[in-house]
């Protein structure tokens, strides 16, 4: 069980675990403080949809915990690679669960919580949950990968958007700013299936794929906040107005109205 003591002393925790990340390097610095913003944005969705779905108090301290310690493995990740990128470094996911283990941040926590918010946080960017896995950990899990997909949402289309031009290697695959759409890609997203990383050709791939993980989104409070927050118009707007670009929108825009309506 996480109770209000146990979470505030995680809270703690990493406040203090992040400052030994601070750096007088600005990109470095700015990349650490995206990541702090990114975990306290997280951990204000995973409430949020954890209230939708009318969670206990104490499903509520457990779902922030698991949200607050998710991303830990980017801090030493960026430290030594210079990226976010786990292709070209390592799984920050299992850099993140070692961490967690090796400081012993969970230790006034019993064994089973403990147990669920390391695998939570484990599989949190996989391409696909496992399939034998407890009811419990499926759950959190699922909720983990919403509240985590709609702040990068936020993150990604603010990029866009302000970028001007400046390209944050740190956040990107380094993919070509080509125009045009490779065909696998688009061939995944028109039957409603999450495009595959391997497809990845180029910058607008990248833009589409974000778009397509609207197909991986499990609560409809997840889709009303993507539709309210006018992150799938944003991206498209990132992109040329091909019909392949229009295509692909129109149908993740249908299947984003319909997420919206279900009753759970
Ligand atoms: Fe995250």
């Amino acid at each position: 069980m996480i109770d209000e003591k146990i979470l505030l002393s995680l809270k703690y925790w990493f406040t203090e675990y992040v400052k030994g990340f601070y750096s007088e390097n600005a990109d470095f610095q700015q990349n650490i403080d995206m990541k702090v913003e990114h975990t306290r944005r997280v951990c204000r969705e995973i409430i949020d949809i954890g209230k939708s779905l009318s969670l206990s108090q104490k499903e509520l301290f457990l779902a922030e915990a698991i949200a607050l310690l998710h991303d830990v493995g980017r801090f030493e990740q960026y430290a030594h690679y210079q990226t976010f990128v786990d292709y070209y470094s390592e799984d920050h996911a299992e850099l993140g669960v070692k961490i967690i283990k090796s400081n012993g941040v969970l230790i006034n926590s019993d064994e089973p919580t403990r147990d669920l918010i390391l695998r939570t946080i484990l599989y949190h960017n996989r391409a696909e949950l496992p399939k034998d896995e407890t009811e419990r950990c499926l759950f959190f899990s699922k909720l983990l990968r919403d509240a985590d997909k709609l702040d990068i949402l936020r993150v990604v289309t603010n990029y866009y958007q302000e970028n001007n031009g400046k390209r944050n290697e740190a956040i990107e695959l380094n993919l070509p700013d080509l125009p045009g759409i490779s065909d696998n890609i688009y061939a995944d997203l028109l039957a409603e299936r999450i495009a595959k990383a391997k497809d990845l050709k180029t910058l607008n791939d990248f833009k589409l794929f974000q778009m397509g993980w609207i197909y991986d989104v499990n609560f409809t409070r997840t889709f009303q906040l993507i539709r309210e927050r006018h992150y799938l118009e944003k991206i498209r707007n990132a992109l040329p107005k091909t019909e392949r670009v229009l295509k692909v929108y129109s149908k993740i825009k249908t299947f984003l109205e319909q997420g919206c309506q279900e009753i759970y």
